[in-house]
């Protein structure tokens, strides 16, 4: 018997090390991912090399079948996966299995200030990416919030580089544990949608490094992300998509980039460039795919057949494809090819859960005078809801990251769900603006067009707000052309349809008015005190409404910081005060590093609402900053403790922010500059110290001439802080 297992054993041996002797290595994942990789490389032709080089279809680019290694299908992003369109149209193909969980806005999720939210958030998209079978997700977007007429500053992540290079990273690595690569997007400088193909950006390199690069940065190197896409625009002349100092120099010199560099969707515009510039990958270039007399219009993409005859020719060495190829074979074998990738799973309800919670984190609380919340179901009977957006379906509109979305519960869904059992809940109109616009041939199923004027919406407004004991006004921007969405930007920083006026009104008609601004982008607020409680509420998606309400009535506590300025006018923004944007085919950043609250700081402008700003239904009290040493080197590390108290009788989470200011320095600095924080979750009355540790790095600012970072010896400041401008405790400290 012991003899018969013995033979068997050796058996089952003798045949595992055949048959791993007679997989190719390519296909052995036993064996290192460059090895594999050479060994893929060394048995494709010419042809089917340039085919990985650029798009088959809208979506998709060709793997080699004939080696058994798949397609690459992509999807956006950043805040659902995109519904199915046609091969070669953007219009929807009709599947009836492709609506997803919308999730917030990533302007929500950089409001939560919360890695774990971060993680969540790229946990569950990257599920859902998976199970549609993409293996690259378009996103998330990290373009620096410079101006708030950006109309996709609400795919990003604010306006400050520490900020967002932290929060970026979690959500990279939950998309990849899915086997599905973060495409982080759009690298780099593309900050306005207007001009977005043409505008070239000039900006020194000090502002570049110590603004626009770190979250890309922090994505490559700590994120470990496996792609990223170019952007639109051009920098010193040439497109970023295909640019020899950000993609070559940048990108895969100085950071170390190994993944694939992916064009935005028709951002290839130059044969050459293309093909020494540092892209791998050419997206959606505009030849509409059908133009006449063209069989394939794919075979036309500056990657395509003109790549392959320069090849062939000699013109073009072909150790130049097999570059963009080994980086094409590697995002193959980290995501197609790796069989022990996890299945993911689509549209369920622990997603759409996940998504309410990280929009409950994210609401953030900007104003709430006389406790007008949360609304006190025992002393409130009815309530008045106002305003189009209370009603109106947000996640189809906004451009590239328009959603069908499995299910949206609307504000005014969300809030007769929570209160419509207690209370009555009364709804006027209030304003009329554009009709819910369809887009790539997804409707939004509803048709609230409203024909009457402006003042009768505003007579009924007023008289429904009188009738009730509170009153939700729901308002701000939504996706169309022109207010939140891709391809445009905002022509004011006012809200639009008139609401300033309903708002005003209604604040004349009820004292306890509370305003729902729903937007990705700060706007004017004239009547903000006459109104006293306000809430910034961005595009929340598939659970909208259930998150909304649960503020409003407290069942959570509002925890979110606002991740970007709220100027009260535009001038108060350095972009717009010194004059360039949104330029004239060429743009300066004139500010420089002076973007967001380092501008209204330094400038000495109050803010309407600041950077790190947001209250909670509880109070916080700060104890003193301690510092372990008062003295450090360039090789130290140098940490902050503060005591933090829940002094209210709620439940609720702090963001304590970290803020270093140097004292003297050979350059100019911003008065301070965020270099930590943490969200602390607090019982009343429960305390816990917050300890939070920087390095050389938080001191130090890019010297151009250098061409590197440098922490000048000499006194600095470590401020703590409930928002950049309430500062609660600081403490000195000197770099030896
Ligand atoms: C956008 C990208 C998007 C791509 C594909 C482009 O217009 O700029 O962000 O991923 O389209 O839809």
């Amino acid at each position: 018997m012991k003899l018969k297992i013995i033979m068997l054993a050796v058996m089952c041996i003798g045949v595992m090390h055949l048959s791993a002797q007679q997989l190719p290595v390519y296909l052995d994942e036993t064996k290192p991912i460059e090895q594999r990789i050479e060994d893929a490389l060394s048995r494709m032709t010419l042809e089917e090399k340039v085919a990985m080089c650029h798009a088959q279809s809208k979506f998709s680019s060709a793997g080699v079948s004939r080696l058994g290694i798949p397609e690459n299908w992509m999807t956006d992003g950043p805040h659902g996966i995109r519904a199915e369109v046609f091969w070669d149209e953007w219009n929807q193909a009709g599947w009836t299995n492709d609506s997803c969980i919308a999730f917030p806005a990533l302007t929500c999720l950089a409001a939560t200030w919360s890695t774990d939210m971060s993680l969540l958030y790229g946990k569950v998209i990257g599920e859902e990416a998976r199970y549609r079978n993409k293996n690259v997700l378009l996103g998330p977007g990290v373009n620096i919030y410079r101006t708030p007429l950006n109309g996709r500053n609400f795919e990003y992540m604010g306006e400050d580089p520490f900020l967002t290079s932290k929060m970026v990273v979690p959500y990279i690595h939950g998309v990849q544990a899915n086997g599905v690569a973060a495409c982080v997007k759009h690298f780099a400088l593309n900050n306005q949608e207007i001009d977005r193909h043409t505008v070239n950006v000039n900006v020194d390199d000090r502002t570049l490094y110590e603004i626009y690069l770190p979250a890309f940065k922090a994505a490559v190197q700590e994120g470990q992300a496996w792609a990223i896409m170019g952007a639109y625009n051009k920098y010193k002349g040439e497109w970023a998509c295909h640019n020899q100092y950000l993609l070559n120099d940048i990108l895969r010199g100085e950071w170390g980039f190994d993944g694939v560099v992916v064009s935005d969707w028709g951002g290839v515009n130059n044969t050459m460039q293309s093909i020494y510039n540092g892209l791998d990958m050419e997206f959606g270039t505009w030849t509409d795919g059908l133009t006449d007399g063209i069989s394939n219009a794919y075979d036309n993409y500056y990657l395509s057949k003109s790549f392959l005859k320069l090849l062939k020719s000699g013109e073009v060495k072909e150790e130049v494809v097999d570059k963009k190829v080994r980086n094409i074979l590697r995002l193959a074998f980290r995501s197609t090819m790796n069989t022990k990738r996890p299945w993911g799973s689509f549209g369920t309800q622990e997603h759409a859960l996940a998504g309410r919670k990280i929009a409950e984190e994210g609401i953030v609380l900007l104003q709430n005078k006389n406790n007008v919340l949360p609304i006190d179901l025992a002393e409130v009977k009815k309530v008045a809801v106002i305003g189009e957006n209370a009603i109106k379906v947000m996640t189809v509109g906004g451009g590239s990251s328009s959603l069908k979305a499995k299910y949206e519960v609307s504000p005014l869904e969300g809030i007769k769900n929570r209160i419509g059992s207690q209370a009555e809940v009364i709804y006027a109109r209030g304003y009329a603006g554009e009709k819910s616009g369809a887009q790539d041939g997804l409707g939004t199923g509803q048709d609230i067009s409203d024909n009457r004027s402006e003042a009768e919406l505003i007579v009924e407004a007023v008289k429904v707000a009188k009738e009730a004991d509170v009153v939700i006004f729901v308002g701000g921007l939504n996706k169309n052309d022109g207010q939140d969405c891709e391809g445009n930007d905002r022509s004011s920083l006012g809200l639009p349809y008139g609401q300033d006026k309903v708002i005003a009104e209604l604040a004349k008609a009820n004292k306890n008015l509370v305003v729902v601004n729903i937007s990705g982008n700060a706007v004017a607020m004239p009547w903000v005190n006459e109104v006293p409680a306000i809430m910034q509420v961005w595009y929340l998606g598939t659970e909208a409404g259930n998150a909304i309400a649960s503020i409003l009535v407290g069942d959570a506590n509002p925890s979110g910081k606002l991740p970007f300025t709220f100027p009260v006018k535009l001038e108060d923004n350095g972009a717009h005060k010194l004059g360039e944007y949104p330029g004239n085919g060429e743009e300066t950043y004139n500010e420089g590093i002076f973007v967001g609250y380092r501008w209204t700081e330094k400038e000495k402008i109050k803010p309407l609402f600041a950077f790190g700003h947001g209250l909670s239904y509880t109070t916080f009290s700060y104890g003193k900053v301690v510092a372990d040493k008062k003295e450090m080197t360039v090789s130290d590390k140098i940490s902050f403790t503060v005591n933090i108290k829940n002094t209210g009788n709620r439940e609720g989470s702090e963001i304590v922010q970290l803020y270093i200011s140097d004292l003297k320095s050979s350059v100019v600095r911003p008065v301070k500059e965020l270099k930590g924080f943490q969200k602390v979750s607090l019982k009343p009355g429960e305390e816990k110290a917050v300890t939070i540790i920087i390095d050389k790095a938080a001191l130090s600012f890019f010297d151009a001439d250098k061409h590197d970072w440098v922490a000048e010896s000499g006194d600095f400041e470590a401020l703590i802080g409930a928002s950049s401008s309430d500062i609660k405790a600081k403490t000195g400290f000197s770099l030896r």
